[in-house]
């Protein structure tokens, strides 16, 4: 898709589609009033009839517009005029961008800055409109014909003068941002069969070739095995898919600079282990990627803003299969850190692929590490699919997330990690057990790599309930890319 700014005023404009805000009470945004005047009234006529009401979200398609270079106008309600909120606008924006697909319509032009949204400025609302626009424009085509194409290709942002500035900034962060979630959505949707720890690896050195500044290595199962990563390599054993350890590096910042380490669990496909899981829905257990594909979007977007920053992505990638050889409910590993584990449960594999990343990553000598994982359903049990599980034991870390969530809207939720919960977590024959019962299983899981992130700032982010829709709408959010772009956004200043 391609976005831009036009700073042509309506009167001038000449568009396949116009999109145009309105309000409850029969009010009408300056863009809606300006191209009212320019149809002889049509678009008021049409909500004193009650076509539409304005509430959020609600759109009017006018096929027919008396008016000489504007084929198509599409009314959007923002609800009440000046208590417009940032989740009411990405509500309507969403909305907005369905009805422009189903009018099939090659171009559409969005004349929603003027919508007056609060604690928020237009950089914040251009950038919405490319990322909310993008995310509803999404087609998966991998494995599946597309019978109707979408036609359209150009999105354009109709700006004034005053607003043209910050327009642009925010257009740019949107593009960035968008094309990294697209990414991220891409590879997490692919099946097991194709989207396997070498895919993952091969997508992620094809990235790298993209930027100058950014360089791949791959750590393959030998490199693993004399770094002593026990645990790591324990899950691979039972999946017939050599592992690998995807590692990322992007210098963007000062060749000194401690660099922000970022990990993503990529289990291709988690069937459980021995310890299998039932059978129904296991097929969603394909998203249990979305935390590595979620690095590679977040670097993907890094690296299109050239962002003056040192950012260290590391992947670890595997399958989690029942086999002769897998790895069983009682087995002891030794991991990286020399600490020994016990595997009570195989399904619990994501920490311990995890824990070894988190202990290789010290050799970064990071400024601070964040990993992101679909790593319990518990953490689903808990906050439901609203927000992420946010961890961590560093509270200006934590607090930095928070504010990024805020303006990204993509929100996580803070979840204790105290000490307390240790307990459950002690084994009779090894340093620790790998699940914790249960009770508080997010938190358990956290606190279990808290174990070994305890020489740097270190925060975890539980997306199971954030990373992918199921039912009807089942397909992969790109969530937390928005999120952590905002992050290294705000870190770079
Ligand atoms: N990948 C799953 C977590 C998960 C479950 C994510 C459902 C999204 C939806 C993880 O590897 C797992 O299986 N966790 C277990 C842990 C348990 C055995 C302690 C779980 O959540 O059941
Ligand atoms: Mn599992
Ligand atoms: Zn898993």
């Amino acid at each position: 898709m391609d976005y831009s700014i036009e700073s042509l005023s309506l009167d001038k404009l000449q568009s396949d589609c116009v999109l145009v805000g309105v309000y409850e009470n029969q009010q009408l945004s300056p863009a809606a009033t300006t191209l009212d005047a320019l149809c002889g009234g049509l678009i008021s006529k049409l909500i004193s009839r009650g076509d539409i009401k304005g509430k959020t979200a609600e759109t009017l398609l006018i096929n027919n517009i008396p008016h000489a270079n504007i084929e198509r106008v599409i009314l959007v309600g923002f609800g009440e005029n000046g208590k417009v909120t940032r989740k009411q606008y990405r509500k309507a924006l969403a909305a907005a961008i369905k009805t422009v697909k189903d009018s099939k319509v090659k171009s559409a032009s969005s004349a929603l800055l003027d919508v007056v949204v609060e604690k928020a400025d237009i950089a914040w609302q251009a950038r919405q409109i490319v990322e909310v626009f993008n995310d509803g424009i999404y087609q998966y085509s991998a494995t599946k014909k597309c019978d109707d194409k979408l036609p359209l290709q150009t999105i354009r942002l109709i700006a004034n003068d005053s607003q043209i500035a910050l327009a642009n900034s925010g257009l740019q962060q949107g593009v960035a941002i968008a094309q990294g979630v697209e990414l991220t959505k891409q590879l997490s949707d692919l099946p097991g069969n194709i989207c396997t720890p070498s895919y993952l690896a091969e997508q992620a050195l094809a990235l790298a070739g993209q930027h100058a500044d950014l360089n791949c290595e791959i750590l393959e199962e030998s490199d693993m095995e004399a770094l002593g990563m026990g645990s790591f390599l324990a899950v691979s054993r039972g999946s017939r898919q050599p592992a690998k350890l995807i590692c990322l590096n992007y210098q963007g910042g000062d060749a000194n600079a401690k660099p922000i380490v970022l990990i993503g669990k990529g289990l291709t496909f988690d069937a459980g282990g021995i310890s299998l899981k039932p059978g129904l829905g296991m097929d969603e257990m394909k998203y249990d990627m979305c935390g590595g594909a979620s690095v590679l979007g977040i670097l993907r977007a890094a690296t299109l803003l050239n962002l003056k920053l040192n950012i260290v992505g590391l992947i670890p990638s595997s399958e989690n299969l029942p086999d002769g050889d897998a790895n069983k409910p009682g087995d002891i590993v030794t991991s990286m850190a020399g600490k020994t584990i016990e595997v009570l449960n195989t399904d619990a594999e994501g920490r311990l692929i995890l824990c070894d990343t988190l202990t290789y990553a010290q050799k970064f000598d990071p400024e601070v590490v964040i990993d992101m994982a679909t790593l319990t359903g518990a953490c689903i049990v808990a906050l439901g699919r609203v927000p992420s599980g946010l961890f961590g034991n560093d509270d200006e870390l934590c607090n930095d997330l928070l504010s990024a969530s805020e303006t990204a809207c993509d929100a996580v939720w803070r979840m204790p990690i105290w000490e307390e919960y240790q307990e459950q977590l002690k084994s009779n024959f090894a340093d620790l057990a790998n699940i914790g019962g249960p009770d508080g299983g997010s938190i358990t899981a956290a606190c279990f790599l808290a174990n070994f992130a305890k020489d740097y700032r270190w925060a975890h982010i539980d997306i199971a309930g954030t990373a992918w829709r199921t039912g009807a709408a089942k397909g992969a959010t790109g969530r937390p890319v928005p999120l952590l772009s905002q992050y290294l956004i705000n870190r770079a200043g």
